[in-house]
């Protein structure tokens, strides 16, 4: 506290700035001068000029003035809330030092703290939260051993597997450069040539594309990670979390229009409402566990983030629980600077070799050190809550020096003989995976583009089909024919019953003359079909 707590002592007639009453709730700057009117600028006479010196006001309109930060790029709109992680101390039935040595969970009943950010993912900050879109489901675990992210989402699934066309895959979701409108048309040319993006399009475009709120859904790692255990042995894994106390909701698209005519942020008001009245959401965090090697019995690649794998045959093996408690104090502090990343891994968990992962895991601290700053890690919300002793030092905005206490403070270096930071001691054998092969540039071997999105077109209860083929209609009518054709070729492989009844409703729904406001028309912009490329 930077001021006294009555006036007495705080102001003296030799201070000119302190009047007399200056207490807790007085007003001050950010130098810590009391402020005694916030109401004027200084000016010459009543009605002005005013000068430049007026350094309350310059101060206070110059920080509002750079109040913003950059938006997240996607993940924009978003939720966040505190609780805490206990674990079960076992993998389902079994021990599950076996697998990893991660200590959260080894003991039953040992609670983490964790912050969790719920999140859309295509539009701005303030976006309505209806819209159909993934929803983010980011996980920070603040260990004993250090911060453990687990990035996910809640669809199980992801639109590509290789981290080259992420940029590309955003930019066709966003609204267009030229009008800044959303146009389907874009969406469904990049996913019309984008075949291993079926099966999410077809979760995306059912009810599971609209979660009713952040506390009626799953969420989902998506990619594969490893577990490491003591000796160095890994097990490769896919994380989920699994709503407790309550069903999983989705909405139609009926739902979610009624819900957005009236409120942009449903989902946000729920989650905090919920905490506030001590109804705290929970879910359970399970896990699927296979070994560490291609699989080649399968026919796909278990790394591969387009495909599940079945739960009859891999089953979900629970781990512990989580349950958010408490609502932040400050959206902006804590929400907005929150920065997950999924190479946040404590000891006994470690990366698969999945592409996308590895992709992802440069593009978070890349992104967080541009939209938060080079410390983003110093801030409360993303900060560790066991000691942090690096050699790290300066940049933008650091205001700690996360030095040991007994560290030579002249020692900002390692190794040294002079009092400075040491080594850790490992805590067991590191996992070493041999490679020996080509350097190429090449798709996985088993894409299987389709086989998945059509087990999961029949797996779709019928209001969930029915929906599926009503919103892909909605989307597909104002795209040009070489996209509807593509993407009824895929649905076609997928299921023929899928194809056919996208086919069928898109007649019956009309033809493209009645896409309204096409600007490419407008302007004359030719885009040929012909300019459509196989991926193949
Ligand atoms: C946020 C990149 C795939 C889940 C972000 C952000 C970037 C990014 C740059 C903004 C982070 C920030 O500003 O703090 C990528 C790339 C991907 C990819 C390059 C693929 C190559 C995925 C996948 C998932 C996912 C597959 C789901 C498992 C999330 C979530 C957030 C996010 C939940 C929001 C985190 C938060 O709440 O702050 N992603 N992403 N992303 N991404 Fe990804």
């Amino acid at each position: 506290q930077m001021h006294g707590t009555n006036a007495a002592g705080a102001g003296s007639a030799a201070d000119p700035r302190m009047g007399s009453g200056e207490g807790e709730m007085t007003l001050t700057d950010r130098q810590g001068h009391p402020i005694s009117d916030n109401q004027n600028i200084r000016t010459i006479g009543s009605r002005g000029p005013s000068t430049l010196e007026n350094y309350h006001f310059i101060e206070k309109i110059s920080h509002f003035d750079r109040e913003r930060i950059p938006e997240r790029v996607v993940h924009a709109r978003g939720a966040g809330a505190y609780g805490y992680f206990e674990a079960y101390g076992k993998v389902g039935s079994e021990p599950i030092a076996a697998y990893t040595r991660a200590k959260l969970f080894q003991e039953a009943g040992k609670r983490t703290p964790v912050f969790v950010r719920f999140s859309t993912v295509v539009h701005g900050g303030h976006s309505p939260e209806t819209l159909r879109d993934p929803r983010g489901f980011a996980v920070k675990f603040y260990t004993e051993d250090g911060n453990w992210d687990l990035v996910g989402n809640n669809l199980k699934i992801f639109f590509i597997r290789d981290p080259l066309k992420f940029p590309d895959m955003v930019h066709s979701f966003k609204p267009d450069p030229v009008t800044n409108i959303n146009d389907p048309e874009r969406m469904f040319d990049f996913l019309s040539n984008s075949p291993e993006a079926t099966h999410m399009v077809t979760f995306l475009f059912s009810p599971w594309g609209i979660p009713a709120n952040y506390r009626q859904m799953q969420g989902s790692g998506v990619n594969t990670y490893k577990w490491v255990n003591e000796e160095g042995k890994a097990v490769i894994v896919k994380y989920h979390w699994e709503p407790l106390k309550t069903a999983i909701r989705n909405l139609t698209q009926k739902e979610a229009d009624e819900i957005q005519g009236k409120n942009y942020s449903h989902a946000t008001q729920d989650l905090y409402e919920a905490i506030e009245r001590g109804d705290y959401p929970e879910w359970e965090l399970a896990v699927q566990i296979l070994s560490d090697d291609e699989h080649p019995e399968l026919d796909f690649d278990p790394l591969d983030p387009t495909k599940l794998w079945d739960a009859g045959q891999f089953p979900f093996l629970p781990v512990g629980k989580m349950v958010l408690n408490r609502n932040p104090e400050n959206y902006f502090a804590e929400v907005e600077q929150a920065a997950f990343g999924t190479g946040v891994l404590v000891d006994g968990l470690d990366f698969s070799d999945d592409k996308l992962l590895q992709g992802r895991t440069f593009s978070y601290s890349d992104t967080q050190r541009h939209r938060v700053g080079t410390n983003y890690l110093q801030l409360p919300v993303n900060a560790p809550k066991k000691h942090v002793a690096t050699n790290q030092r300066d940049g933008q905005m650091a205001f700690v020096v996360d030095r040991a206490p007994d560290q030579n403070p002249h020692v900002n270096y390692e190794p040294s003989s002079i009092g400075g930071l040491k080594e850790a001691v490992p805590t067991g054998k590191e996992h070493e995976p041999a490679y020996s092969d080509k350097l190429v540039r090449r798709k996985i071997e088993r894409a299987n583009d389709f086989k998945q999105a059509g087990e999961t077109y029949r797996r779709f209860e019928d209001w969930e089909r029915e929906e599926l083929i009503a919103n892909l209609t909605d989307a597909l009518l104002v795209c040009r024919p070489v996209i509807r054709e593509k993407m009824i070729e895929y649905f076609t492989n997928a299921d023929p019953d899928y194809g056919r009844r996208v086919s069928e409703s898109l007649a019956k729904a009309g033809s493209i003359g009645e896409r309204m406001g096409s600007v490419y028309e407008q302007q004359g912009v030719e885009m040929a079909d012909e300019m459509g490329r196989s991926t193949d």
